[in-house]
């Protein structure tokens, strides 16, 4: 199943990743927004996802495209991943884009994509999965983003202690589009939009968090696993990492999917 290709994507669409391939796309995990003055401008918010997001994953799996679906407990041997992970090799990787990132494993847990099938009840195409530690005085490359080029759907897998979580990752809205996920160019179009204006100006925009809304939040929770659609607007929240080594300092994994 495919899905249409966004408006900023459009252009970079061959450089989507290959399965199991790191950092291929310069919009995947880009750099957006920088400096600690705007994020410390905005204490974290905690209260829970919108109704509507609520409602639409209460609706069934079949409407995973608009849901956030959210399991804890996902993976049994979440323990044994976690101290692999921990003791072993962190690597900073060069994106395309010519960024640089630092706390990336590229330990294999290749048999929890089986669990992300099981818990969405539908097979999954695996197109990318690393874990991510970010340390106190780390800000993201992207900020407020989307992933749509990596693939259809992203998942997290927080894999903090309980004493160690604080934050999660937050969801937002274009205060001036009313828009909370990136359209498509058919939807663009249909708008009477122009795609090369649109993707211009969310490309200044999106460095900008006064034009954005939170509108949705999911707290950091030891083994819980959440999944969406790469096009909605997310981040990680608060921006900046925590810790100082692989044992307390923020830690996910992130991966990217389709479906069969
Ligand atoms: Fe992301």
């Amino acid at each position: 199943m495919r899905h249409e290709p966004s408006i900023c994507s459009l252009r970079s669409a061959a450089k989507r990743p290959a399965k199991g391939q790191l950092f291929r796309s310069p919009r995947c995990m880009s750099g957006l927004f920088k400096g600690s003055a705007i994020a410390a401008a905005r204490p974290p918010r905690s209260y829970r996802l919108s109704r509507r997001y609520e409602a639409k994953a209460s609706e069934g799996r079949s409407h995973l495209k608009h849901a956030l679906l959210q399991i804890d407990g996902f993976a049994p041997d979440i323990q044994q991943v976690r101290e692999s992970v921990i003791s072993g090799d962190f690597t900073t990787e060069i994106g395309p884009d010519g960024a640089i990132y630092t706390g990336i494993s590229k330990h294999e847990v290749q048999h929890w994509f089986d669990l992300i099938a099981q818990a969405i009840e539908h097979p999954v195409v695996p197109r990318l999965s690393f874990f991510r530690m970010n340390v106190a005085g780390e800000l993201p490359h992207s900020w407020v983003h989307s992933d749509e080029i990596c693939a259809r759907f992203a998942g997290i897998v927080y894999l903090n202690l309980p004493e160690q979580c604080r934050g999660g990752t937050a969801f937002w809205r274009h205060t001036g589009l009313h828009i909370d996920e990136m359209p498509s160019i058919e939807q663009m179009r249909a708008g009477g939009g122009n795609p090369d204006w649109f993707c211009t100006m969310m490309n200044r925009e999106w460095k900008d968090l006064t034009f954005w809304e939170q509108v949705g939040f999911v707290g950091m929770k030891f083994n819980r696993f959440i999944t969406y659609p790469t096009s909605r607007f997310h981040s990680r929240y608060p921006f900046e990492g925590f810790g100082a080594t692989p044992a307390d300092a923020r830690l996910v994994w992130t991966c990217f999917y389709d479906l069969a």
